[in-house]
Formats: structure tokens, C-alpha cells, sequence
């Protein structure tokens, strides 16, 4: 394997986008699975349901921000050994679902508040609604976005797997282009 320091990276910029994302996804999901440790309409709970919907809309933000970056023509850098061709195009389909994975959630859950009547607040601020009232409409949208987080499970799960399966028993350089280099 290539010595770790000659290896080519990501940019700075990517890579911290990449593992801010990791973390904000982390925290959404913690937010809303464990929202019922707290009682029905407690704040306590209100606060786990806000906390939520701010993380998640920093999440399409930031998703927004990193797919301008990733077309406005920044490569991805070569993996040593390289990996087969068909492997490339996996990839390339997975992290194209969960690029729509980022995008679809947030959208789905601001149209579920929205169609529910309800404000939909991003840190304090109320942002417009993306649909008018339609209780039908939300309760389906709701199902969509449950769903959604389930295959989040198993799309994010398979792709944590699959990079320290590059790592550890390939032991190919796709897991180090995404680690900031060591200082000195
Ligand atoms: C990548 C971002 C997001 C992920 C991964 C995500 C994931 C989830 C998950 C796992 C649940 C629990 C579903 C269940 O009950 O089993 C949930 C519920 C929900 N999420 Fe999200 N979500 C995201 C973004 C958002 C955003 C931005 C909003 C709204 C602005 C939102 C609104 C909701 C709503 C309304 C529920 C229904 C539960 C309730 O309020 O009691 N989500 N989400
Ligand atoms: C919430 C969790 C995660 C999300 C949303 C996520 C998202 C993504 C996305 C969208 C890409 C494509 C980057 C590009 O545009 O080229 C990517 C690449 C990558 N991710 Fe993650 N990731 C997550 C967790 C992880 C974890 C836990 C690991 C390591 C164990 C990891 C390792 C990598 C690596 C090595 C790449 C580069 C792969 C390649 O270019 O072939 N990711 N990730």
C-alpha cells in the first residue's frame, strides 16, 4: 500500500463536508429515535422534534453546497490499487442514492410539517411552508419519510461497511482519501 502521507486526498473542504454530514445525520436520527424518552406535547420532546428538523435542514444545506463543489469540477482522487471497473460504477450509484437520500429527506419532512398546518422552524426562524394544509397529503408524506429513514439504515450502513471493507481487506487507499492528513 502507498505510504499514507503520498497518498492523493479529497480537498480539505470535501473531506469536512463529508464528516460534518456524518455527524449531523448521526445527531437527526438520535434526535427523532429517542424523542420518546420524553412525554407527548412535554417540551422536552418538542425539543427533540425541533433539534430534528433544524439538524435536517442543515443537512440539505450542506449536501446543496458540496454537490455545487463536486460539479463545478473537483475529481475524486484515484484509489491505489484500483479498484475494477464495475466497482467505480457501483460506487458511483451508491453515492448518487445517498446524495438523493440527503436531499429527498429534508424536502419530504418540511412538506409532512407543511401539509400538517404546522410552522416549520430552523433554529428559531420560521422558513415559508412548501405546501398548503392537505391532512391526507401528510399522513402519506409521513409514511414516505419513515421509510426513508429505514433505507437510510441500510444505504448509510452498507456504505460505512464497504469503506472499512476497502480499508481493512482490500487494503486499498479509498477509506485514507477521506481522512484529513496528519499535521507535520
Ligand atoms: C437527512 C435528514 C433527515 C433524516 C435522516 C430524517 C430521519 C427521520 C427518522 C428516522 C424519523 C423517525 C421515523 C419514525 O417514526 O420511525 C423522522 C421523523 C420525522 N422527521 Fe425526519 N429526517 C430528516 C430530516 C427532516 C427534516 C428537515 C424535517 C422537517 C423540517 C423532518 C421532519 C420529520 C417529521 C415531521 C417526522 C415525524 C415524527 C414527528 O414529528 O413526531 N425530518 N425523520
Ligand atoms: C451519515 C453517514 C455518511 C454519509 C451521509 C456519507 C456520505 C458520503 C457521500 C455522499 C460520499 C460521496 C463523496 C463524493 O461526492 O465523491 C461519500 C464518500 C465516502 N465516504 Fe461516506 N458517508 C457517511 C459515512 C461514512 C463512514 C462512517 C465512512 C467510513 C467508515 C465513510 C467513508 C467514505 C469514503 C471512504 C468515501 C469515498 C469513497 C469513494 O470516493 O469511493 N462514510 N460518503
Amino acid at each position: 500500500m502507498t505510504g499514507q502521507s503520498t497518498v492523493p486526498r479529497y480537498s480539505l473542504t470535501m473531506i469536512r463536508l463529508h464528516w460534518l454530514t456524518f455527524l449531523l445525520v448521526v445527531a437527526a436520527y438520535i434526535f427523532m429515535e429517542f424523542r420518546e424518552i420524553f412525554p407527548r406535547n412535554t417540551p422536552g420532546r418538542e425539543f427533540m422534534k425541533a433539534t430534528h428538523y433544524s439538524l435536517g435542514l442543515t443537512i440539505l444545506g450542506l449536501t446543496l453546497a458540496r454537490l455545487i463543489i463536486k460539479v463545478s469540477g473537483e475529481p475524486a482522487p484515484a484509489i491505489t490499487p484500483a479498484p475494477a471497473a464495475w466497482q467505480h460504477t457501483a460506487a458511483k450509484i451508491g453515492h448518487a442514492l445517498i446524495y438523493i437520500f440527503l436531499i429527498a429527506m429534508p424536502f419530504i419532512g418540511w412538506a409532512t410539517l407543511s401539509t400538517e398546518g404546522d410552522a416549520v422552524i430552523f433554529y428559531g426562524l420560521e422558513i415559508p411552508s412548501l405546501l398548503g394544509p392537505d391532512k391526507i397529503l401528510s399522513g402519506r408524506l409521513e409514511e414516505l419519510h419513515e421509510l426513508g429513514g429505514q433505507i437510510g439504515y441500510v444505504l448509510l450502513g452498507g456504505h460505512a461497511l464497504l469503506a472499512i471493507l476497502h480499508h481493512a481487506v482490500f487494503k486499498d487507499t479509498s477509506l485514507i482519501r477521506m481522512m484529513p492528513k496528519k499535521a507535520g
